[in-house]
């Protein structure tokens, strides 16, 4: 019996270690890995042993001994020598002159992490818990493995603004945990806005118990279909802020607060109106947004964007009160860095006050940019009389930069490269495609604010732009993504954003540029996944999003469907359809995408399956008209930005039905008209055109002024069938709509549609005095009723 168990168990272990073969599933990928054969089998009971110096090691151990338990069922105690240890903790030099970097190794005795500091240790347990299975009942084997590991870049950030909405303690600590299992370190703290200040400070009361406040918040995108009237708000106390930053600090994050200035200042002015250079006007918010309670006097705005009244730069009073102010943060924040926001700050009141004003010409400057640099540089000296660097938005570029300030770089990269280049420290932080407001799905199931940054567009990024030389390139400390809440209303939310770009900015942060590979990182990000199910975050799917294209048949006789997937190899692709609500076939393929022909119209469906489990789901409909799958030429092209896929958007059969959420669905043009030229491919009798376009005149949209229908014979000689300056808006928010042409039958081969833009927008408008946007979806051709 004996020896047929050991037999057994030989085998069992050969087996395993081919299976261990496959490449560790650790994300940010270390800097080297070299896998031996054999496994670890940790039980259920382990223990550690440490050299650390006891005071970095006792918040270490109580995470470690935390998350073991949690994540993995495994208790951990410390062992009463240090030879017995399962784990062993120790410290010496690391060839990374004075980097913080580790060793991590695994062999028959057990595990010995090494490392020059207590902060490589922690990193160490984050590579330490990827090397566990994640599978659930499967045995805790890790394999036997040697990792030398540090990170690329040394500020490895994550910011949330918790001013559009708010969220509670623990969940800015599991937000915090969330970046630490991503081996970030610093965590930017957005505590002040329009919307809400966020942050006790004892000495004024009133911007927590006034400025936390709204009466109310609009509902849905920007402007809003209404607003909810509930009171919405909430503060963090200062006892709160210090345990969140022990928090942190326990598992090697910095917080850097943020405090808006000047802009963004609304919810403070609400509380103290003298902040305002015009405490007695009301806040003034968008016509076209609903609001909620009082609108005399100043207000906690209850709507998104950018606002005019900003602190007052004339009056001593603001720089008192935001020395103040500052005062208790840094109390606060023990963090190097201090953000003071600095963007998007508007003007307008500033070049109207006398305050302002006089204190541009006391100092001879040039403009009001200039006044907000003296802004900027008046709170840089206080900053650093007290041992602090200052960060801003990039718009401290404006006017002139403060000596010593980092700049944060956001609105592409321009800031950032103009900042290094005048010897600036600099962190990256561009919108596209580091902001993770963004959608990451194509097919958005939730508002958001606009752009697509999928995580393969995140995984792309690299912090340091091709304009620097290699001196200019020491100043990118590194790189950020940006959490702004306006559309995330509830933890979940945030949390969907986050993963899993994260982990692809994790790579970008922490790994060697040379060792970025998508494909690789791709295999890896599954068990990721199963990481995230484990750990109970609530994460994107879009990465399994089925990718459509739909294009013309050789001889334009139908559509062509193909739905393609991210992974190739060993996904088994199932398209289902359903027609008229009847099944009607399915096609399984395993190369990853699959192409089928549409002939008439129906709803489809498309699935990306994986063994049983429905991955992935995507619904079309598409509309037959005489137009549809025909050949299609235009005039003059769409714009640059919204191409569409070529004329043939058009007559594509697909009816936009989300807006301007995915814009490869219409084209856009931009001051000029549409002009379009169908071949239905053989004389037919047809007796109505409908265009289907968009308005949205906020974003600059207009509907068409009017659309005309010419037919011809022979493609050279057009006589026109009907005209309509009509547009019908649909019911739904999205802006769609169309113009309907009927007229009398006319038999034709060639039907020209002329789609005229609105021309230029008027006073009173968004936008005003420039070009309007003219966007078309789908052009049908019907034929007479029978
Ligand atoms: C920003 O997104 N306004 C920095
Ligand atoms: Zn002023």
């Amino acid at each position: 019996m004996r020896f047929v168990i050991s037999l057994f168990s030989t085998l069992l272990f050969s087996i395993i270690t081919a299976a261990q073969q496959k490449p560790l599933s650790l994300i940010p990928y270390p800097v080297e890995v070299k896998q031996q054969e054999g496994v670890f089998l940790l039980k259920n009971t382990i223990t550690v042993s440490t050299i650390l110096p006891q005071q970095d090691w006792k918040p270490l151990f109580s995470y470690f001994k935390d998350e073991m338990k949690k994540l993995y069922s495994i208790t951990v105690t410390e062992a009463a020598k240090e030879k017995q240890a399962d784990i062993s903790f120790q410290m010496r030099r690391m060839p990374t002159s004075g980097k913080p970097a580790y060793e991590l190794e695994v062999n028959k005795n057990g595990v010995i992490i090494t490392s020059n500091f207590s902060e490589p240790a922690f990193h160490a347990m984050q590579t330490f818990f990827q090397l566990i299975p994640v599978d659930k009942g499967s045995k805790k084997e890790i394999p036997f493995v040697k990792i030398f590991d540090y990170a690329r870049f040394n500020y490895r950030g994550m910011h949330l603004d918790v001013g559009r909405h708010f969220f509670p303690v623990d969940f800015i600590k599991k937000y915090i945990d969330y970046l630490a299992c991503h081996k970030f370190n610093t965590f930017h703290w957005h505590l002040t806005e329009d919307q809400g200040w966020r942050i006790e400070i004892k000495k004024y009361p009133k911007l927590t118990s006034v400025g936390a406040w709204r009466n109310g918040t609009i509902i849905g995108r920007y402007p809003g279909t209404g607003n909810d009237n509930i009171k919405y708000g909430g503060f963090y106390t200062q006892t709160q802020i210090k345990e969140i930053v022990k928090y942190a600090s326990d598992r090697y994050i910095t917080v850097i607060p943020e405090i808006e200035m000047p802009g963004h200042s609304s919810a403070a002015i609400a509380a103290y109106p003298e902040l305002s250079c015009f405490p007695d006007k009301s806040t003034e918010y968008p016509k076209q947004c609903a609001w909620s309670g009082p609108t005399e006097g100043k207000q906690v705005q209850q709507t998104w964007g950018v606002f005019d009244d900003v602190f007052c730069a004339g009056k001593e009073n603001t720089f008192t009160f935001l020395e103040d102010v500052m005062d208790e943060v840094l109390a606060l924040f023990p963090s190097k860095y201090i953000h003071v926001g600095g963007d998007e700050s508007p003007k307008a009141h500033w070049k109207l006050c006398p305050a302002c004003q006089q204190r541009i010409k006391e100092l001879g400057l040039k403009d009001e940019h200039e006044l907000q640099s003296y802004f900027i540089q008046r709170m840089e000296k206080y900053l650093n009389k007290k041992g602090r660097t200052l960060i801003g938005w990039d718009e401290i570029l404006e006017g002139g930069l403060a000596p010593n300030a980092v700049v944060m770089s956001w609105r592409g990269e321009k800031g950032g490269i103009d900042a290094a280049k005048q010897n600036h420290d600099v962190i990256m932080s561009p919108g596209n495609p580091v902001y993770f407001d963004h959608t990451q799905s194509e097919n958005e199931d939730s508002v958001t604010i606009g752009g697509f940054n999928p995580i393969e567009k995140v995984y792309a990024y690299e912090p340091v732009p091709k304009e620097l030389n290699d001196e200019q390139a020491k100043h990118v400390l590194g790189a950020q993504a940006n959490m702004w809440t306006e559309y995330m209303k509830n933890t979940n939310k945030v949390e969907y954003m986050l993963f899993p770009r994260i982990a692809a900015l994790s790579e970008v942060l922490w790994s060697q540029k040379e060792k970025k590979n998508w494909g690789d990182f791709e295999k890896r990000l599954m068990t990721q996944f199963k990481r995230y199910d484990l750990w109970k975050m609530n994460y994107s799917k879009a990465y399994f999003e089925l990718k459509a294209t739909v294009s013309p048949t050789q001889n334009y006789t139908g559509l062509l469907w193909k739905l393609e997937s991210k992974t190739k190899a060993d996904d088994i692709l199932i398209y289902k359809w359903v027609k008229n609500g009847t099944s009607d076939g399915q096609i399984v393929s395993n190369k990853g995408q699959c192409e089928r022909m549409i002939n008439s119209s129906g709803l489809y469906y498309g699935s990306l399956q994986e063994k049983t489990e429905v991955k992935s789901l995507l619904k079309q409909e598409f509309f037959f008209n005489k137009a549809t799958g025909k050949k299609i030429t235009l005039a003059n092209e769409a714009a640059k930005n919204y191409p569409g896929d070529g004329a043939f958007t058009l007559v594509n059969g697909v009816q936009n039905e989300k807006g301007f959420a995915r814009t490869k669905e219409f084209l856009g043009f931009n001051g000029t008209d549409c002009e379009a030229v169908i071949d239905l491919g053989s004389s037919q009798s047809i007796s109505s055109v409908i265009i289907h376009a968009l308005t949205r005149p906020t974003s600059w949209i207009w509907q068409p002024r009017s659309a005309e229908v010419f037919g011809s014979v022979n493609g050279i000689t057009f006589t026109s069938l009907g005209t309509t300056n009509d547009f019908i808006q649909s019911k739904s928010p999205t802006g769609n709509g169309l113009m309907s042409i009927v007229f009398n039958a006319a038999t034709v081969r060639y039907v020209k549609v002329l789609v005229k833009n609105h021309g230029t927008i008027a006073e009173g408008n968004a936008g005003a005095g420039n070009k309007a946007w003219l966007f078309v979806d789908e052009m049908e051709v019907n034929a007479p009723n029978p």
